[in-house]
């Protein structure tokens, strides 16, 4: 299958059909911008009224951890490109399905199977491709995390291999603590229970993500694109507010984008990675990449001329993208604070009236207290003042209990 860049007309004979696995709320931006182009979008989730199913053409719920199920899904649809959103998909299932010509995955199935292993990818990153990266070790048992703990030092930070949004992860001050961070990434894992990584703690000045674009230029060839970087503040593993352009220096900005180049250009394909460093000073150090729209990106809504979602659905399309800024900008998270379902926002009017500001609330079906559902945007002419925005903006906007 050959990249689609004629597009066609949709549920007709002509349509390009584009399939998202996964459909929060970065896929159901990308199925927009597909949308926009008369693409013919076919949103999965494993439950119900995903934020991607209320904007695409066909929804299903299937388990996607499920090979079979994935494949006998893949098989009906025949879409032409399957876009992973997350990282919970039988991956090995889609490297199978791309190796025998069944399905041509965004931004290829390789990436999305490295990448939703903690495992594969430090390892390619760190050994294969000699990107610094924080000292690791990997281990099976509480008595090997000991021994690998002493060999890294303390402060360390131990995380399954198979989890996002920081789930199962801590950091560890002394031997004392070992155990109990091997109990809670046992409970944190996505699955495999029994493996985890311990990384040394990089004491950062900060962090960015580096979106990094792959894509056809006009005249068809591919080109490494990289939007300005994004700042932001994490807690507990999940992150809450983010601003572009974060401010840094020139020389470690070029080490920021050799990293990402480098990186990208292994896992190969088209499309956005959202690439993760920590910076201090001028040093630099790999973190993950996400292949994929990344949630710190969700600030170029705002930002930027195209966003990161914009920029994927080109793109994957084998279509020009403009990663130029267009004002500095910010985001910040609302949280759910309810477990219920259906639950209402008040105070909708009261956040647009910040000004520079604007909102999108995801429709997600049930909240939980720390759930993301919705997201505050701001523009202004320097980034402190775009952050209080936003965060003005997400404070004005109350999750109440519906009756
Ligand atoms: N080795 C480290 N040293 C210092 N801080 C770290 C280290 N590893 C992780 N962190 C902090 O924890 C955050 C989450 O870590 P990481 O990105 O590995 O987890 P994750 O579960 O994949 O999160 P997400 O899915 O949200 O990207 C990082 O953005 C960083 O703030
Ligand atoms: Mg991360």
């Amino acid at each position: 299958m050959k990249t689609p860049i004629r597009l066609g007309t949709p549920l007709s004979p002509t349509a390009v059909k584009v399939m998202l696995l996964g459909s929060g709320e970065l896929g159901k931006e990308v199925i927009i911008s597909l949308q926009r182009l008369g693409v013919e979008v076919i949103a999965v989730d494993r439950y119900p009224d995903a934020p991607g199913h209320q904007v695409a053409h066909r929804s299903h719920v299937i388990d996607m951890t499920d090979g079979a199920a994935l494949a006998a899904l893949i098989e009906q649809e025949k879409p032409d490109l399957v876009v992973p959103e997350i990282e919970a998909i039988a991956t090995p299932t889609l490297v199978d399905l791309e190796n025998s010509g069944k399905a041509k995955v965004i931004p290829t199935a390789r990436a999305a199977w490295l990448t939703m292993n903690r495992e594969g990818i430090r390892c390619l990153a760190a050994e294969e491709l000699g990107l610094p990266t924080s000292p690791y070790r990997f281990a099976n048992s509480l008595e090997e995390l000991k021994a690998a703990c002493t060999e890294i030092g303390f402060p360390c930070v131990i995380k399954p291999v198979m989890s996002s949004s920081g789930k199962g992860q801590s950091k560890i001050d002394g031997p004392g603590e070992v155990e109990s961070a091997w109990n809670y990434a046992a409970a944190g894992s996505r699955v495999d229970a029994g493996r985890v990584i311990v990384e040394g703690f990089v004491d950062f000045e900060y962090e960015i993500t580096l979106l990094t674009v792959r894509a056809l230029n006009a005249d068809g060839i591919l080109t490494t694109h990289f939007c300005a970087p994004i700042g932001h503040v994490q807690v507990k593993g999940d992150y809450v507010e983010s601003w572009q352009p974060h401010p840094m220096p020139q020389s470690a900005l070029a080490k920021a984008q050799e990293i990402a180049r480098k990186v990208t250009d292994n896992l190969g394909g088209l499309g956005v990675f959202g690439v993760e460093l920590f910076v201090k000073g001028d040093m630099v150090w790999f973190s993950e990449v996400s292949p994929r729209p990344h949630d710190t990106g969700m600030v170029t809504m705002a930002s930027q001329v195209q966003s990161e979602f914009e920029l994927h659905a080109k793109a994957i399309l084998g279509l020009p993208v403009n990663t130029a800024l267009r004002s500095p900008g910010a985001s910040a998270v609302i949280y759910g604070q309810h477990d219920a379902k259906a639950i209402a926002f008040e105070g909708v009017a009261d956040a647009l009236a910040v000004p520079g500001s604007d909102l999108r609330l995801f429709g997600k079906p049930e909240s939980f207290s720390r759930r993301r559902m919705g997201v505050a945007l701001a523009t202004a002419d320097d980034i402190d003042t775009a952050r209080r925005r936003a965060k003005e903006a997400a404070a004005k906007v109350k999750p109440i209990m519906s009756r």
